[in-house]
């Protein structure tokens, strides 16, 4: 988070990736499991929750909001709630750091309760979007005062009973579905979102698990979800598979370092996250589904991933709202693939938590990455198999997935790729650097 000091870190080429390991819970799951058991009466458990910054922001905000949330020695998470309806008014600002997730998610829940929140962020969340959940919100009946361009920090008051409405959403954003869906569930009447564009389904499919009288159906125009109002919740055991978009690094680390044979365990496989193993796949990667299995209402298998000669590939912009996180991973793929890799349709990269079409190419251009920029993503020339030259300095603007992404490049390098600051990682991924560390033989 903003707060932390840097930290800085040179990353050298190492032999091969090797061993079995686990990677955190899903990010996108665990704010959802917190915010949804926040609602249920009575307790929930919630088992291999992320632990990290960003969802302990959300944690922290339903906490100030009613909800008791308490993490056991066994690292379970117990959540008594609220109650649909009965969030509190938070007596101080709502810090929510880095996490863009937290943040457009949790003003869908105040959106349609009576109560008053302010919402601050880190200096990369204050230059994120907030208009494109503003603008649903608002027709709902909520009032907000924000910073110039509808960022953070802002003030925002709900409205009890707000109006159900139905949005198409103009951007393929799941963040934004979820906003509507979560006011809809206090709200009387039947809210509506229509999606042309399938993004990813946790917050339907948990909504269902914990009662809510949800239907999704398929149409030409694209997915209408309509939540009934007002909900009831009950209490649930939740069990958060792996996140692939943190097994996405291991994926692409273990395909380019010769010698390399991962196995990453139980790693959720929900077919709107998976679109990276399907461009990996296409350019030729060696990746084994082995033990597929339901966990949670989510597909999982353990994914076995060895070391192959990459090709480039033009990747099918259809793929970009379910592999949206893993672009910054897949470039440094495509900079040791033999050939130019053109991906783009990705415009979305460009409000992450940086830049991350303009911050990759900051990073790799200077470390002898051949590459050009489009407004929507970016071609790549890569190495054929060999090394990058590295022993560029790196920014990583405050994102995780720059730094991770970066330190995945640096493990084919010539020479030392320096990042100003990993500290980011925290947000998503606590324990990457000692993960990598086990993999290279280096505990
Ligand atoms: C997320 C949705 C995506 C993704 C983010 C998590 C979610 O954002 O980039 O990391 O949990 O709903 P958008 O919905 O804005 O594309």
């Amino acid at each position: 988070m903003s707060s932390a000091p840097p930290l800085p870190l040179a990353i050298s080429a190492r032999g091969p990736l090797r061993g079995t390991l686990t990677v955190p819970g899903d990010k996108s799951i665990s704010h959802r499991s917190l915010m949804f058991a926040g609602l249920a009466v009575g307790e929930s458990r919630i088992e291999g929750l992320l632990e990290g910054e960003d969802v302990l922001a959300t944690a922290a905000a339903m906490r100030a909001m009613g909800a008791k949330i308490e993490r056991d020695g066994d690292g379970v998470w117990h959540v008594w709630g609220v109650g649909v309806g009965g969030l509190l008014q938070p007596e101080t600002a709502l810090e929510m750091g880095n996490s863009g997730t937290s943040t457009r998610l949790l003003m869908g829940l105040v959106a349609s309760h009576p109560i008053t929140a302010t919402f601050t962020g880190d200096a990369s969340l204050s230059k994120r979007p907030m208009g494109r959940v503003i603008d649903p919100l608002s027709r709902m009946g909520a009032d907000f005062t924000s910073s110039p361009g509808g960022r953070l920090p802002l003030t925002m008051r709900g409205l009890c009973p707000a109006v159900p409405i139905e949005y198409t959403l103009p951007v393929a954003s799941a963040q934004v579905k979820s906003a509507v869906l979560l006011a809809g569930l206090n709200t009387p009447g039947i809210t509506r979102v229509i999606e042309p564009v399938l993004t990813r389904d946790h917050s339907e499919r948990m909504l269902a698990g914990f009662g809510a009288n949800l239907t999704v159906e398929e149409t030409p125009q694209g997915r209408i979800i309509s939540i009934h109002g007002e909900a009831e919740f009950k209490p649930q055991q939740i069990t958060v598979p792996g996140d692939p978009s943190s097994a996405a690094f291991w994926m692409v680390a273990a395909s380019i370092v010769p010698g390399s044979d991962i196995t990453v365990a139980n790693v959720g496989l929900n077919p709107t996250r998976i679109g990276l193993i399907t461009a990996l796949r296409m350019m030729g990667a060696d990746i084994t589904e082995v033990n597929p299995r339901i966990v949670g209402g989510e597909p999982v298998a353990d994914l076995r991933v060895r070391h192959a000669p990459l090709s480039a590939i033009e990747v099918p912009h259809d793929l970009a709202p379910s592999m949206i996180d893993e672009y910054p991973v897949l470039f440094v793929a495509a900079a040791f693939a033999e050939g130019r890799t053109i991906a783009r349709g990705a415009e979305e990269l460009r409000v992450k938590e940086s830049d991350r079409i303009a911050a990759m190419v900051a990073a790799l251009a200077p470390n002898g990455v051949p590459l050009e920029e489009f407004e929507d993503g970016l071609a790549i020339t890569g190495t054929g198999g060999g090394p990058i030259a590295g022993g560029a300095p790196v920014a990583s603007k405050l994102d995780h997935r720059i730094a991770m992404s970066m330190a995945v490049a640096g493990l084919g390098a010539k020479a030392d790729v320096i990042i100003d600051d990993v500290s980011p990682v925290a947000t998503s991924y606590p324990g990457f650097f000692s993960t990598l560390d086990s993999l290279t033989g280096r505990t």
